[in-house]
């Protein structure tokens, strides 16, 4: 496993006591058994908190509440107050849900805010500050979560985060080098940059302590008051009275307005395994289905996970699942998505017979005249945890402040990082290119609409079972790592590790090039580059915290991706 894993001795006693956990009570690791439930997140100290709340008797969702409340905390740079993302449930009995907290554009935002002179977009404007700024939807998707699915009090979920904030932690490797990248940035903020930087502007280094005591105080109030104390009370007024300040759009209306929304997973089946994943607003879940509906055309079985012939396969379903995307999917209170064509698999089957397993296909040729896709840069991150409790029931959680710290800024006194979701909007109307514009019609800019997203929170059952719960971060290469995830579980029969640890590709349509994650084996890419793909060589994509069936013992077993140092927490 990796050597980067953070997981100290002392590190973890100091956490057990943070949140009053007796050290026996708890198994802490990279890998874990889960048959009494777990947690596996992107940051060890948070599954704890999420796991502490298992062991004292809490439901999944209870755990997953408290686990992004403690994200908010210690992993600042995508665990988040100030974002939104998805909460999927699947209870062990009973339909399964789908928490919606995606930000919505403010009641003053234009399809063309973002254009400066000559119609093209400000970088920095879209970026940063608070014009690009969404209305957080992550206080109202919890809250929302924890009334349908919640046992303990919510007080009780919210609390050990506001300790944590204000005692402060030991900031790890990973925590630090993520402040040394963004430190310039985040010291455009004076709010931000009291927090996470020194007097001179230095970022926080490994090992030194990170208190957070206005976001301990606002963590106190939604403890206290509920999600009133965001959307109705003093924070939504100091975000407010911030934005109006620094340029932002936002208003008290914004807040009071925004809602929370129980809807529908999307279902699909793949060759025998039920496959729950998130309807629009985010296309992770489409995307996902409709791929891996082409790939059933394929006996995937057959061929060697990671080997040309089958990365061939993943990438041009893909292709053609991203074309769908740009062309079709949106905020469903403002487009209506075409999914059961999408999903419908005698279209997969049409897709597929288009494929030519020899040659890449063009994306011009596919394309037509829609004019690409791909907006931005994509960054990392975002962060997915899965839960499981051991009543068998299950959460797949994926939230986000759009890129890392967001847009880097925070309202004075409340300590809350602020996204920037809008990023996510196609900012450029009725201009897309094949460097990877996209000005298509149904993810523009309306007031009090939601972004389209690519978060895919996804669970797995087989015959009831469950089989896998897992997501990702990485903007639009999210579908594409479960996508990875899921074909090694069920198609290649790996252990989760494995599956996790499979190298990624990812084809986004445009452009028109193949991302190929470093440990694709060499003669994969040379057979990559002979079928007419371009590949781009990429350090790592996405980071999954998986947790699924562990074929050799028949139970649930936690694990963290190796490529960030993840850690799983579970009741003994
Ligand atoms: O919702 C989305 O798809 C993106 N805002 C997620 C962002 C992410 O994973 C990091 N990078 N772009």
């Amino acid at each position: 496993m990796s050597t980067s894993r953070k997981l100290s001795l002392p590190l973890i006693l100091g956490v057990l006591a943070a949140c009053q956990a007796p050290s026996g009570a708890l198994r802490v690791g990279p890998i874990l058994p889960a048959s009494n439930g777990g947690v596996v997140s992107v940051e060890p100290l948070a599954s704890v908190i999420g796991a502490r709340v298992l062991a004292d008797g809490g439901s999944a969702v209870d755990a997953a509440v408290a686990t992004a409340f403690a994200l908010a905390v210690t992993w600042p740079e995508a665990g988040n107050l100030g974002g939104g993302g998805f909460m999927l449930v699947r209870p062990a009995r009973g339909a399964a849900a789908f928490i919606d907290y995606r930000e919505t554009a403010p009641l003053r935002a234009q399809p063309e805010m973002f254009l400066g002179e000559g119609g093209a977009v400000d970088p920095a404007g879209v970026r940063l500050g608070f014009l690009p700024v969404g209305v957080p939807g992550t206080v109202a998707g919890l809250f929302l979560a924890h009334q349908e699915y919640g046992r303990l009090p919510w007080s009780e979920l919210v609390l050990p985060a506001a300790r944590l904030a204000e005692q402060g932690f030991e900031v790890g490797a990973p925590l630090a080098a993520s402040m040394a990248r963004h430190a310039k940035e985040l010291s455009l903020c004076d709010q931000a940059a009291r927090v996470f930087l020194d007097g001179e502007g230095r970022p926080l280094q490994a090992g030194e302590r990170l208190r957070q005591p206005d976001l301990a105080r606002s963590l106190r109030l939604i403890a206290e008051q509920g999600p009133a104390a965001f959307y109705r009370g003093e924070i939504a007024e100091r975000i407010v009275a911030d934005s109006d300040r620094r340029g932002g759009i936002l208003a008290r209306e914004d807040f009071e307005r925004y809602r929370a929304v129980l809807r529908k997973p999307l279902e699909g089946e793949y060759r025998g395994v039920k496959i729950l994943a998130g309807p629009p607003p985010t296309s992770g879940g489409a995307v996902l289905i409709e791929s891996l509906n082409q790939l059933e055309s394929f006996d995937l079985s057959a061929l060697e996970a990671g080997s040309a012939e089958e990365l061939h396969l993943l990438v041009e379903a893909q292709r053609r699942s991203f074309l769908d995307r740009a062309l079709s999917l949106g905020d469903p209170e403002f487009v209506s998505n075409p999914l059961d064509r999408l999903l419908d698999k005698r279209y997969a089957a049409e897709l597929a017979r288009g494929i030519d397993l020899e040659r890449a296909t063009s994306s011009d040729q596919l394309a037509g005249d829609l004019d690409g896709t791909l907006p931005h840069a994509e960054s990392e991150q975002t962060t997915h945890f899965s839960v499981v409790d051991r009543d068998g029931n299950a959460v797949a959680n994926t939230y986000t402040l759009e890129e890392s710290w967001g847009a880097k800024t925070m309202a004075a006194g409340t300590g809350i990082l602020l996204n920037n979701e809008m990023h996510d909007f196609n900012v450029t109307p009725g201009v897309s290119d094949r460097k990877g514009r996209i000005g298509t019609e149904p993810n523009r800019i309306r007031p009090g609409k939601r972004m389209l997203s690519s978060m895919c929170p996804v669970i797995l059952t087989r015959q009831g079972r469950l089989l896998l719960v897992a997501g990702s971060p990485g903007g639009r290469t999210i579908p594409s790592t479960v996508l990875r995830v899921v074909t090694g579980v069920i198609d290649h029969d790996l252990p989760l590790r494995d599956a996790v640890a499979l190298p990624r590709v990812h084809h986004g349509l445009y452009p028109d090039v193949v991302s190929v994650e470093a440990g694709v084996p060499e003669r994969a890419v040379a057979g990559l580059l002979d079928r007419g793909h371009e590949l781009r060589a990429i350090a790592s994509q996405g980071d999954c915290h998986a947790i699924g069936l562990n074929p050799e013992t028949g139970q649930l077993q936690a694990v963290a991706d190796r490529r960030i140092s993840g850690g799983a927490a579970a009741p003994r």
